[in-house]
């Protein structure tokens, strides 16, 4: 049952004709108002559809709601919280990427969504972790810049044939890199029916010992069609929170009890009441980062609508 408190957002929301977008990692009072959760591309691809709302909340992080703002110039996009940011994706400048080019003219330029607007102003084209490996396929050069995650990067070049020259050279979330290969000896010793699901955001010798990689959407979907009943869950503890609310005849475990994206838990319902009422915090880009952003944001959502 919902509590006052978010009954009041829900009906705050409507009446400003907006919609509540989460990403996987909100807590769970949050995943529970929201009209839609899901990964960076399942919530990429539903910002792409909006047009019969005003008002965007997104719950999530900086380059999330960024890119829903991107994907809609023409309404209202606001967060929670201002310092809800992701700091991987504040590993890569708009600069950096100018050099790197310099360096290698040949190569194709694929960012992980991940990344701030000035820098996705520069990217061919956008992934996120649910379709790196076909989108890296499917560009024309063999030679690739990918960042900022070192360990995506890793991920997509142990599967496709082209070189990936990551930048920067050392890109990570330093909420997977918690996971390590003695937590999965000990849970597996624990649980030793269930499957083991990472992130590539995760170390590579963590991504080795699992039983599949995926991203967040990935592993709801595994869930949801495997016929195992324990998993143990190699990402962000709130995925568990929805996992264990949406299959309740599966046992979802976390691999690290503390393994938290602290700026993900910066939304709290005070806060998204007070930014609805207030419509603060909107998030601005500007025009022609917007527009060559939103050329390498499309490319991707094209070809992962086409699969
Ligand atoms: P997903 O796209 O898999 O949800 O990943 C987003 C993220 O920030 C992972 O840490
Ligand atoms: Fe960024 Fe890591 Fe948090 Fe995801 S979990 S938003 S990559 S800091």
């Amino acid at each position: 049952m919902l509590s006052s408190l978010q009954e009041e957002i829900i009906n705050l929301k409507n009446e400003k004709n907006g919609i509540i977008l989460g990403h996987n990692y909100q807590p769970g009072k949050i995943q529970e108002i929201s009209d839609f959760i899901g990964d960076s591309l399942e919530l990429c691809i539903k910002a792409s559809e909006i047009d019969d709302r005003d008002l965007i909340i997104f719950c999530g992080v900086d380059f999330m709601a960024e890119t829903a703002a991107i994907l809609n110039p023409d309404k209202k996009i606001i967060i929670p919280d201002y310092n809800a940011e992701c700091p991987m994706a504040h590993m890569l400048s708009a600069n950096e990427i100018k050099k790197a080019k310099e360096r290698y003219p040949d190569a194709d330029v694929a960012l992980y969504v991940n990344t701030l607007a000035e820098a996705k102003a520069e990217a061919d084209i956008i992934v996120t972790s649910s379709n790196a490996i076909e989108v890296v396929e499917n560009l024309d050069n063999n030679q690739v810049l990918f960042g900022p995650d070192n360990n995506l990067a890793k991920y997509v070049a142990k599967q496709t044939h082209k070189e990936i020259i990551p930048i920067p050279e050392i890109g990570y979330c330093y909420v997977h890199k918690m996971f390590n290969i003695g937590d999965i000896t000990f849970k597996k010793e624990k649980y030793p029916n269930a499957e083991i699901l990472v992130h590539p955001e995760a170390d590579m010798e963590v991504q080795d010992m699992a039983d599949a990689v995926l991203s967040t959407g990935g592993m709801i979907s595994h869930l949801k069609n495997s016929k195992n009943k324990e998993f143990i869950i190699g990402t962000e503890v709130d995925l568990i929170t929805r996992m264990n609310r949406e299959f309740s005849d599966k046992i979802a475990i976390p691999l690290l009890d503390d393994g938290i994206c602290k700026t993900m838990k910066l939304n709290n319902l005070d806060k998204i009441k007070k930014s609805i009422i207030d419509e603060e915090f909107q998030v601005k880009i500007n025009k022609e980062i917007a527009k060559k952003s939103l050329k390498a944001i499309e490319r991707m959502i094209e070809i992962s609508k086409n699969k």
